[in-house]
């Protein structure tokens, strides 16, 4: 039997109380979260505006748990050093985003933080499997980038197996996040498909208790895994 990977929940901000967010982190840790996915939009890659580096430096200041930024930004080349210096852990950018891949890539060697790279519905996922062996995280989004409650879409479920096969190639550990719709019924089926890491944001924090919606969630995920490797 292959060896089980690490599954990790990561709710994401975006759905939380923003007059909270100290309240939300609590929450989710109480529930057992791995780690924090922020939502940074620029009005101009998504028709959204979010935050910037001052809110991710002062979620950084109430926890310790990784800080995994997800970049809908035009230009991530021209930003990634103000949110490495504002704490992120992990700085997802877009490869449909103006700045060349490549360059953000050594962009992120050089200031030593993890990178990773995500997908759009419409974009086949070889845009970013062939830059996945320089990648710490591959990101399928499941839903159109901009904002949190939409609907899971079911092609991201292929995409999902298609890098799993090609990430299990590559002889080291790449994450396999998957953003948008998450519940305890789309949870498994992506968990069954590859992906390791699990963005949340509706599903934990638009209702009901946080942590336990995060058991839930992870019941679902662990379950999903399962069937993968039987
Ligand atoms: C959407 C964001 C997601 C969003 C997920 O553009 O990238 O991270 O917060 O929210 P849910 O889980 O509610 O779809
Ligand atoms: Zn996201």
């Amino acid at each position: 039997m292959p060896a089980r990977r690490a599954l990790r929940l990561a709710p994401s901000l975006l759905s939380a109380d923003f007059a909270d967010l100290a309240g939300a982190i609590r929450a989710a840790e109480a529930g057992g979260a791995d780690a924090f996915h922020l939502d940074v939009m620029d009005g101009h890659f998504v028709p959204n505006l979010s935050f910037g580096p001052a809110l991710v430096r002062a979620v950084r200041a109430r926890t310790k748990l990784p800080l995994d930024l997800h970049l809908m930004i035009d230009e991530p080349l021209r930003y990634l050093e103000a949110f490495h210096r504002a704490g992120g852990d992990t700085l997802v950018f877009h490869v449909e985003a103006r700045s060349d891949p490549a360059e953000v890539l050594r962009a992120g060697q050089r200031l030593g933080v993890a990178v990773g790279a995500a997908v759009r519905p419409e974009t086949p996922v070889d845009r970013v499997l062939r830059l996945a062996d320089r990648l710490d995280q591959v990101l399928v989004m499941s839903v159109h980038p901009g904002f949190s409650g939409q609907a899971f879409l079911p092609e991201a479920l292929p995409k999902l197996a298609e890098a799993r096969r090609h990430l299990a190639t590559l002889g080291r550990e790449v994450d396999l996040s998957i953003d948008g719709g998450i519940t305890p019924e789309t949870a498994g089926p992506a968990a069954e498909a590859g992906a390791t890491f699990f963005v949340c944001g509706n599903s934990v924090f638009a209702g009901g208790p946080v942590p336990e919606n995060l058991r839930r969630l992870r019941t679902a995920v662990e379950a999903g895994a399962a069937r993968a490797v039987r």
